[in-house]
């Protein structure tokens, strides 16, 4: 059995301040929940944010580290400095990060293993974009950031698969629940043939894209999606903690 991840990606919003007070508000809601819930704030968030965690059921996650240990790299985080303050996740590969600030397969196939060394929980994101999608190319561009992106993970299980249709992010545009069922088995298949049969059972494969207080339930129930990577609904802390709760909808 997966235990369902979800893992709110607050992107570029909230001060630290504001941050902790979403955090007061997400806490007491989401203490009885039946799986993990992670949320990736931005860097600057962090110790307040792990401040604000202390104690609760939240596990703190990053949205982004660099690959080295140290060095000249303005601008950038390293592992350790996230460790510090008791960060478990981090996201990588996000599509933001690959369309905007120059992210590649390469890139995140280092990162991936720089978090992994350090004890990180890498939440690797992949997923097509529309063009690909209607041209037939989902399953090359998957294929392609599996062997690319993951090459050389020794246990693939160690970290965390969000399969995000470009197209479905911050669109209102959700793939279908039968649709990221089968898009997340055919990847939780691809990982198989590359790893191993056992590890691809045990790896966690999370849906992300305008997934919802109202769609939770529906994705959540598909048997390949182990949870979801939450943008605009984990801003506000009752939609977040509905998601949380997606195996009590109407409870
Ligand atoms: P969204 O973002 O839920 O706002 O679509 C998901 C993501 O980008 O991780």
């Amino acid at each position: 059995m997966r235990r369902p991840i979800i893992a709110g990606n607050w992107k570029m919003n909230n001060t630290a301040k504001e941050g902790a007070a979403l955090i007061e508000a997400i806490k007491p809601l989401v203490a009885d929940a039946n799986c993990d819930v992670v949320v990736c704030v931005p860097a600057i968030d962090i110790p307040a944010a792990a401040e604000a965690l202390k104690g609760s059921n939240i596990a703190l996650g990053a949205q982004n580290v660099h690959f080295a240990p140290k060095g000249a790299y303005t601008g950038e985080i390293s592992a350790d400095m996230l460790k510090e303050y008791g960060v478990e996740y981090v996201i990588i590969g996000h599509s933001e990060r690959r369309q905007y600030f120059g992210e590649t397969d390469e890139t995140v196939n280092k990162r991936t293993l720089a978090a992994l060394s350090a004890g990180l929980t890498p939440i690797v994101c992949i997923g097509e974009t529309l063009e690909e999608r209607e041209g037939g190319k989902t399953e090359q561009v998957l294929d392609r950031q599996i062997e690319e992106g993951m090459k050389g993970i020794d246990d693939i299980s160690k970290i965390v698969i969000a399969y995000e249709p470009v197209w479905a992010i911050g669109t209102g545009r959700t793939a279908t629940a039968e649709q990221a069922n089968e898009t997340i088995g055919y990847i939780r298949k691809k990982v198989a043939s590359v790893f191993c049969p056992k590890c691809a059972e045990k790896v966690r494969i999370q849906y992300g894209g305008s997934m919802n207080a109202g769609n939770a339930a529906s994705l959540m129930a598909m048997p390949e999606i182990d949870g979801g990577l939450i943008g605009g609904a984990s801003l506000k802390a009752p939609d977040f903690a509905a998601i949380v709760h997606f195996d009590r909808e109407g409870k």
